[in-house]
């Protein structure tokens, strides 16, 4: 595998190692890939999300450089990838510049739970910031397509429902939620500039709650919570009266559409919504783990968390139609499969 330094290396350096471009490349259903082998560079690919991508990635025959500081992950969510002959894992912080030779980028570091990027939100900022610039310079130096993760809180407490690409959001600048909204914000606009200014393949996708294994079980989003508690026999930490709705979209649904988008054409920038349509109310949520854990717990009432939006529900008419994506999971089906995780690493 050859991840020479940018810069450094000619266009020899770009050939593939070790003969990989001779293997078939066969995806999991073992039908072969119409893809051709990249390399390609996930940053933040020991997180949650970025462990299912790379594992999807790999099995389509690309050879993987996953970036990550451990942040907000641990190692153990690639232990299944370790031995992969195409993966590679860096330990490095994309505040900091990065040299190496890609085809691909998705940029998906950044803390994603308000306990993690409300711990340090100056270094918050900065990930999503220096993080996106540093990762723009890469693409621009190496010629690579990047995508980047970007999210829904970019609409803040939104006044239009369901949530549009076309809508601006409405995001508080001061708050404690500002640290990843904005952040996410400025790192949309970079990618526009960069796009603008020095003609990128950007791709730009907006993640709506995304669940599924490998979530950690203490970083208090609101699904991993409950499945948690429940399977514990613990109150149901329910925020606000609990009428407030999130859609939720199972990870290997968001996989593939991010996979999707990185495929389109280069005109195709988005951003683009991903997420499930689905809309539940906090209660309905807990509701179904709890029916789906045979728990008997209580639900228990907090106060709610400045900002916290109201509603959320992506309009995703821009998927179905540019990348004929649409989410197969049910909550159930997904929340099921979660459980199943999640019960193994409680016990
Ligand atoms: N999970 C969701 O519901 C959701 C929704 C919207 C957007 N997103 C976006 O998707 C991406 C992945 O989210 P996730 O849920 O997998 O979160 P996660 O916290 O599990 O993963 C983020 C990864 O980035 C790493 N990281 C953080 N700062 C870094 C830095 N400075 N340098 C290198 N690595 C760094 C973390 O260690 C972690 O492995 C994030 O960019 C997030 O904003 C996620």
């Amino acid at each position: 595998m050859v991840w020479g330094l940018s810069g450094l290396s000619g266009s020899s350096a770009r050939g593939r190692a070790g003969g990989l471009d001779f293997l078939p490349v066969v995806t999991p259903s073992g039908t072969p890939s119409s893809l051709s082998p990249k390399r390609v560079l996930v940053t933040g690919g020991a997180g949650f999300i970025g462990s299912h991508l790379t594992r999807r990635l790999l099995d389509e025959g690309h050879d993987v450089l996953v970036v990550d500081n451990f942040y907000s992950s641990t190692r153990r969510n690639l232990l299944k990838v370790m031995e992969h002959p195409n993966f590679e894992l860096m330990r490095h912080d994309v505040t900091f510049p990065l040299y190496v030779e890609v085809d691909e980028i998705y940029h998906l570091a950044c803390p994603a739970s308000p306990i993690f990027y409300q711990r340090d939100p100056v270094q918050t900022t900065k990930t999503c910031v220096h993080g996106s610039i540093n990762m723009l310079g890469l693409a621009k130096r190496t010629g690579a397509k990047i995508l980047l993760a970007s999210t829904s809180e970019v609409y803040g407490d939104p006044e239009v429902h369901p949530q549009e690409e076309s809508y601006w959001g409405n995001v508080n600048p001061i708050g404690i939620r500002s640290c990843y909204d904005e952040g996410k914000r400025a790192a949309e606009t970079l990618f526009f500039d960069y796009y603008r200014q020095h003609q990128l393949q950007i791709k730009v996708a907006r993640i709506f709650n995304t669940y599924g294994p490998r979530m950690l079980p203490d970083d208090g989003r609101v699904v991993s919570n409950f499945i948690v508690q429940a399977l514990r026999g613990e109150p149901l930490t329910v925020f606000g009266n609990g009428e407030q709705t999130r859609s939720f979209c199972y990870v290997d649904d968001l996989v593939g559409g991010l996979v999707s988008l990185m495929g389109t054409p280069d005109e195709v920038t988005g951003p683009i919504n991903l997420g499930n349509p689905g809309e539940f109310t906090m209660i309905e949520l807990a509701t179904k783990v709890l029916e789906l854990v045979g728990s008997g717990s209580e639900l228990k009432y907090l106060p709610l968390p400045d900002d916290d939006p109201v509603r959320r529900r992506p309009d995703i008419g821009r998927a179905r139609e540019l990348l004929e994506w649409s989410p197969t999971i049910s909550l159930e089906e997904g929340l099921a499969r979660t459980i199943a995780y999640f019960r193994d690493l409680v016990a």
